[in-house]
């Protein structure tokens, strides 16, 4: 796994830049009276920021990190939150924001975990989505592209912490 690099370009800056506009005028549509977005670091943050900037209406943003044990090797949903928000969910509409939903467990993890904190209500918003990938049944209310099971960087996705700087989304293969 050590010398895979970004190779073909899988979701072009405009394609992606359209999409999130959608989900933005989606999300702001579907929450007239505001919404409570709840990011999570580090991969979502690109898309974080875009989204945002499309949204109408009252936004209020908050941030929590959270990562995966052994991933890949178990499907137990051992995650670990790494960084918890700064505030109070109760009696918001609350949207988890995040990067890619793979096998599942992360995000299954996190709504679990935010809806016992009282939101009046709980979606989530994924930029990518990998069904075939599914260890859990998780529900995503918003979803920018469904893809195949490859490994992807850019737009906040990372291999090894680099490439999360790509305007666009790309398969990483051998250099
Ligand atoms: P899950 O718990 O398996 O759904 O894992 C979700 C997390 O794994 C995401 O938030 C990403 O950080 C990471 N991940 C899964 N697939 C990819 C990928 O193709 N590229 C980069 N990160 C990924
Ligand atoms: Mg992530």
């Amino acid at each position: 796994m050590a010398d895979l690099r970004p190779t073909e370009i899988l979701l072009s800056d405009d394609r992606i830049q359209k999409r999130v506009a959608e989900l933005a005028a989606q999300i702001s549509r579907d929450f007239p009276d505001g919404v409570h977005l709840v990011a999570v670091l580090k991969g979502a943050f690109v898309f974080l920021s875009d989204l945002v900037r499309h949204m109408t209406g009252r936004v209020t943003l908050d941030f929590l990190a959270a990562s995966s044990y052994a991933k890949g090797t178990t499907s137990s949903g051992e995650v670990r939150l790494l960084k918890d928000l700064d505030y109070s969910l109760d009696g918001r509409n609350v949207v988890i924001v995040e990067d890619i939903v793979d096998t599942g467990v992360t995000l299954h993890y996190l709504q679990d975990i935010l809806r016992a904190r009282g939101p009046k209500s709980l979606r989530t918003a994924c930029l990518l989505s990998k069904p075939s990938r599914r260890l859990v049944d998780v529900e995503v209310e918003y979803i920018g592209f469904t893809i195949e099971d490859r490994f992807v960087v850019g737009y906040g996705l990372d291999y090894a912490e680099l490439y999360r700087n790509l305007p666009h989304i790309a398969v990483v293969g051998p250099a």
